[in-house]
């Protein structure tokens, strides 16, 4: 099952059911261009077996990034021949390489974005209020412009290569934030109803659509639900997922909640009922499966060939996501497809402090220095100390922060 190929509503192929999920390399030059290290990184991806890999969140303004070292596509920032050789490595081997389009909104760290925007402006309760400065609320002139900025990534990255786009709706970042009724607050046509708050993903949707063509893979990622009370909701998600599939999206993935409530990386809110099961979001997408047809791909907590098999053959998806897995072991698919009783090595990581594990987000700190070893062409290190990769970034990240401050 694994192994068989799966036609997506525009016609593509994709060889296996095994996609690799994004995970934002954070590896660009200071002028956020991918490199070399993109091609090492993608050459190990692509020739490990994977059927799609998708790549980490590309941004879609230089104004507003997640991280430093994002790499950027916009209109007069093209980067069009480190595209090229990005897409050269990771499509080898028949694999298809999907570039992840992304705007942070209010979720760009103070260091990067003294005003942030977002729907409304409203900012962050809790510890994340430390990391996020109170965002301005995006004009209408600037949401439409925003729309057509993915929508001219998405060209861009046509252009160079690669074979496929996927829309971030998920996590918290600006799709999200426009989807939620707690981060979206508007009163005019982009907010209040569901229908007006799903308006932003179904628009950059159908303006991608337009310029890619119908047999160009369009795909998303969207949060079952955003775990927070008064949030974006499993219900909600659903009607989301129902329209997008009837307006032709060719895959839709299946992730879930933000910064805020981190089910994406651990499930924390899994019932009882599916602690059993690997897949955090297995039952969202039983339940949704009876709605639509479009072809759905899983994300989180997939570990064992076996998990995988029961996910597919109860027919609740068409596709396996892995993420960590594949970032401490680039040829975990080709175990897998070769039939190899193999489990993943991934498992819960502590600094050895409770403090430190509190302030620093551990999953993606220890593992983006794992995709970086493999950037610099070394491998992946499984048994790397934790503490000590933490202490790495906080060093890297002090001065990132006084690199901007003083720019
Ligand atoms: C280092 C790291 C970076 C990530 N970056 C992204 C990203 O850019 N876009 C995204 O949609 N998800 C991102 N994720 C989330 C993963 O795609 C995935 O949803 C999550 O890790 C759960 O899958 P897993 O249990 O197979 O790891 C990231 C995860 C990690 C560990």
């Amino acid at each position: 099952m694994i192994d068989q190929t799966l036609k997506l509503p525009c016609g593509a192929i994709i060889k296996n059911r095994i996609a690799k999920s994004a995970m934002s390399e954070n590896m660009a030059d200071a002028g956020n261009r991918p490199g070399h290290k993109f091609v090492n990184l993608y050459d190990r991806w692509s020739k490990g077996g994977t059927g799609l890999i998708i790549t980490g969140n590309v941004m879609m303004s230089s104004k507003a990034l997640g991280e430093p070292h994002n790499v950027v596509v916009e209109e007069g920032h093209e980067c069009l021949e480190g595209l090229k050789e990005w897409a050269k490595a990771g499509t080898q081997n028949g694999a298809h390489l999907w570039m992840q389009i992304n705007h942070p909104g209010k979720q760009s760290p103070k260091f990067l974005s003294p005003e942030p925007m977002a729907p409304s402006a409203i900012g962050y309760e809790s510890y994340m209020k430390n990391m996020f400065n109170t965002p301005r609320a995006l004009t209408a002139q600037e949401i439409t412009k925003t729309i057509k900025g993915y929508a001219y990534a998405a060209k861009v990255a046509k252009k160079a290569g690669f074979t496929g786009v996927q829309i971030h709706g998920a996590h918290g970042y600006l799709v999200s934030q426009f989807l939620s009724p707690l981060h979206n607050q508007r009163t005019d046509q982009w907010g209040g109803s569901l229908e007006n708050r799903m308006r932003f993903v179904v628009e950059i949707y159908k303006t991608m659509r337009s310029e890619l063509g119908n047999d160009f893979p369009i795909g998303i990622k969207l949060n079952s639900a955003d775990f927070q009370k008064g949030g974006f909701s499993e219900e909600e998600s659903m009607i989301v997922v129902k329209t997008l599939g009837d307006l032709g999206m060719d895959l839709i993935e299946i992730s879930g909640g933000t910064y805020e409530a981190t089910a994406m990386m651990d499930g924390t809110k899994k019932k009882d009922s599916t602690k059993k099961r690997e897949a955090y979001f297995l039952d969202y997408c039983e339940k949704v499966r009876k709605l639509i047809d479009t072809p759905l791909l899983l994300t989180g907590g997939f570990r064992s060939r076996d998990g995988m098999d029961e996910a597919l053959q109860s027919g609740a998806c068409e596709m396996i996501g892995l993420a960590r897995s594949i970032a401490i072991d680039p040829d975990f698919p080709n175990k897998l497809i070769a039939g190899q009783d193999v489990k993943s090595q991934v498992k819960p990581l502590s600094s050895g402090s409770k403090a430190m594990d509190k302030m620093i987000p551990l999953e993606i700190v220890w593992y983006t220095e794992q995709i970086h070893r493999m950037g610099k062409g070394k491998d992946p290190k499984p048994n790397a100390s934790v503490k000590m990769s933490v202490l790495r970034t906080m060093m890297s990240l002090g001065s990132a922060m006084l690199k901007r401050t003083r720019a």
